[in-house]
């Protein structure tokens, strides 16, 4: 994913391209398969698509640039990135960077639960395709066992591929696969629409019904415009620190939104009228309340049952799927383990194999404390996470984009990429946006 220039004093992404797809590849993930279509399933449908991509638009993106402007700036980690935005802070940015590398850890523990889920369902299809489905039970069943396994799996996974330095296999991968990923979803929408129950599930994701509109609601959706585009946990600070200079900010920020926001509408565009098809197929999805059951399973349960609603392909269709997901997931656990890894290595002075063993291997320990106590944890460390530390941390680097850190500074850093910048209407409105409008508008969604 980020591809070395060995002749660097510091690891650079290869190319522009090379950087929209590592970063595409962070944002691109199980927020936008898993998260997004369950918040959607659970908040009305069209009206967290509507908040969501309101939200998308006037604050997750300004935050990006922040973000990236500042990891490039400082051409470290994000610990120090965010001193020499602010120089006289030193106490304030310790405390900013190791509080987003505690974040971004607890999320990989949660988020290497899931991604192991993916895997047994991975697992399950591919048995299914050479006739051994009696085999493959274990798999797709929760408990303990099954969880702990995958999830340590996973892990290993995530951990080799940071510990080799991230070269260029996953940056090919990504290229390669991001785009399968995106045809894959075209196929299923077109085939979704061919089944008895869609169009309900349609309806649901896109004629709003605002009677479900709550402050709760529009929370949720900040939290997960954040936790889309990996922002408020230091991802885009590090990532940003391998920026090449001559990358225009503002546009490749514009394309990695665009490109996220792109899947997880067209994932909701699948997984919801799949709801719809799985119930028409006598899979319970709501309770008799009417209210969802099992969320967090919610897609393991529908689209297998889609799957098998297509015969001998499904098993293929599945395995595929699954497969791109497993990547999709990978390539996002990969960014968040750098950043404790790029602390280490450069605060501590220990080695990138070391660090990728103990940050790891501390990862696995906290991942294995929230299976074995899923009920009382896992929602827990989801909601800490995602909903409150993200923004919260977000929003902390913007206070220092927009109040403290120096705007000629800024500027002369954006121009690098961007020589024009200053005439452009982004730089009308950009900074005084971060200063003003983020911070009022997160706090009002916040208080509200
Ligand atoms: N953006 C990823 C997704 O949507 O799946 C999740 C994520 C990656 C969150 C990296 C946080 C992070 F630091």
């Amino acid at each position: 994913m980020v591809t070395l220039m060995a002749s660097s004093s510091r690891s650079q992404f290869s190319s522009r391209f090379g950087f929209i797809m590592a970063a595409a590849g962070s944002a691109v993930g199980l927020g936008n398969v898993w998260g997004f279509p369950t918040q959607a399933a659970s908040n009305g449908g069209a009206v967290f698509l509507f908040v969501y991509l309101i939200m998308v638009f006037l604050l997750a993106f300004p935050m990006l640039v922040a973000e990236l402007t500042i990891g490039r700036y400082g051409q470290s980690n994000a610990i120090r990135s965010f001193r020499s935005a602010w120089p006289k802070g030193k106490a304030f940015a310790i405390v900013l960077g190791i509080g987003g590398l505690i974040v971004v850890s607890l999320i990989l523990s949660f988020y290497s639960i899931v991604a192991g889920w993916l895997m047994g369902s991975f697992a399950d299809s591919s048995l299914n395709l050479v006739g051994l489905a009696d085999k493959s039970h274990w798999l797709t069943t929760f408990g303990t066992e099954r969880n702990l396994v995958l999830m340590v799996i996973f892990m290993l996974l995530t951990m080799h591929v940071v510990r080799s330095g991230v070269a260029d296999g996953i940056e090919k991968w990504s290229t390669r696969l991001m785009p399968l990923l995106f045809v894959l979803f075209g196929l299923l929408t077109v085939y979704i629409f061919t089944q008895d129950g869609s169009l309900e599930g349609l309806k649901m994701y896109l004629v709003p019904d605002f009677s479900h509109l709550t402050p709760e609601l529009v929370v949720s959706a900040m939290g997960q415009a954040f936790f889309s585009l990996s922002l408020g946990v230091c991802v885009m600070t590090t990532y940003g620190s391998y920026l090449q200079k001559d990358t225009n900010i503002p546009k490749t920020a514009a394309q990695v939104a665009l490109i996220d926001t792109g899947v997880a509408f067209i994932a909701g565009l699948v997984v919801l009228p799949a709801m719809f098809v799985a119930k028409h197929h006598g899979v319970q999805i709501f309770s008799d309340s009417g209210t969802l059951l099992n969320s967090d399973t919610l897609v393991f349960t529908v689209l297998p049952a889609l799957f098998d609603t297509m015969g001998e392909m499904g098993a293929v269709v599945g395995a595929v799927f699954f497969l791109l997901m497993i990547i999709a997931a990978l390539t996002s656990s990969i960014s968040m383990l750098e950043v404790p890894v790029s602390c280490a290595t450069e605060e501590l002075k220990i080695s990138r194999n070391k660090a990728v063993l103990l940050i790891g291997g501390v990862v696995i320990i906290a991942s294995a404390a929230i299976v074995t106590n899923f009920n009382l944890l896992f929602g827990f460390v989801v909601n800490f996470t995602t909903v409150y530390s993200q923004p919260i941390i977000a929003l902390l680097i913007t206070l220092i984009v927009g109040w403290i850190w120096n705007r000629n500074q800024i500027l002369t850093e954006l121009k690098q990429g961007y020589p024009e910048i200053e005439k452009s209407l982004f730089w009308k409105i950009w900074p005084t946006y971060v200063r003003v409008v983020c911070p009022i508008l997160m706090l009002l969604v916040f208080f509200a």
